[in-house]
């Protein structure tokens, strides 16, 4: 069985899918970090983050091992990611790794922008995560803050709508609602809500999920 949960930045789903793979004894897999990780491999090679061919040797090239890199966290490996995250080519290079990831026993749950749309359109289950870009922000900040990080909100705020800029307008797998995903919106919900919410879209969708 395969989850494909999408959204912007901040939205919680990533922590949703955790839980959700958590709950139902699946894998899950945060596929920004495999953007995440192009950026880093390109910057630290000593490339432009724009230029085609470096983004494309470091996707063809990614070691899955490196992806919990606590390096990877943070604004500017996540603009890095939507830079590397446009060229068509590394979406290519990205997609075997991904496709072979979802297809695993007992079931998978993949979180990113195009999950539900090109990665998996044949997925289960769709679930589109969003919530107000202030609520995002300040979502981020915090953790940031929990980490030791020192960035400003503003600039947290100004961060994520750059990469919803970015993301939902870039033509090649760009973040939209895939036509037949259920949306939720987490603007007002703890984590404990949303994953409530979530079992109970799931439930809708599939019946009774899990063990
Ligand atoms: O955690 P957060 O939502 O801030 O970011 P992320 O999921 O780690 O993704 C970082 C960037 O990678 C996004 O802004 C996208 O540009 C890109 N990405 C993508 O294009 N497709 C995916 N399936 C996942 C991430």
């Amino acid at each position: 069985m395969i989850i494909a949960i999408d959204g912007p930045a901040a939205s919680g789903k990533g922590t949703l899918a955790k839980r959700l793979a958590e709950h139902l004894g699946f894998a899950c897999l945060d596929t920004g970090l495999l953007y995440r990780a192009v950026g880093r491999d390109v910057r630290s090679r000593g490339f432009r983050l724009d230029d085609t061919w470096a983004a494309v040797a470091a996707a063809r090239g990614l070691d899955p091992v490196s992806l919990t890199d606590p390096g990877l966290r943070g604004t500017v490996a996540g603009d890095a990611a939507s830079i590397v995250a446009r060229i068509p080519e590394v979406r290519a290079a990205l997609l075997a790794y991904q496709r072979d990831f979802a297809r695993q026993p007992p079931g998978a749950v993949l979180d990113g922008r195009d999950i539900g749309t090109v990665v998996c359109p044949e997925a289960d289950v769709k679930i589109f995560v969003t919530a107000s870009p202030e609520v995002r922000a300040r979502r981020r900040f915090s953790e940031f803050q929990a980490f030791g990080m020192d960035v400003a909100y503003e600039t947290v705020l100004a961060d994520i709508l750059t990469r919803d800029a970015r993301d939902a307008g870039r033509p090649n797998a760009p973040m939209v609602v895939a036509t037949d995903a259920m949306l939720l919106d987490t603007s007002n919900l703890s984590i404990e809500a949303a994953f409530d919410a979530a079992v109970g879209l799931i439930k809708r969708k599939i019946g009774q999920p899990g063990r």
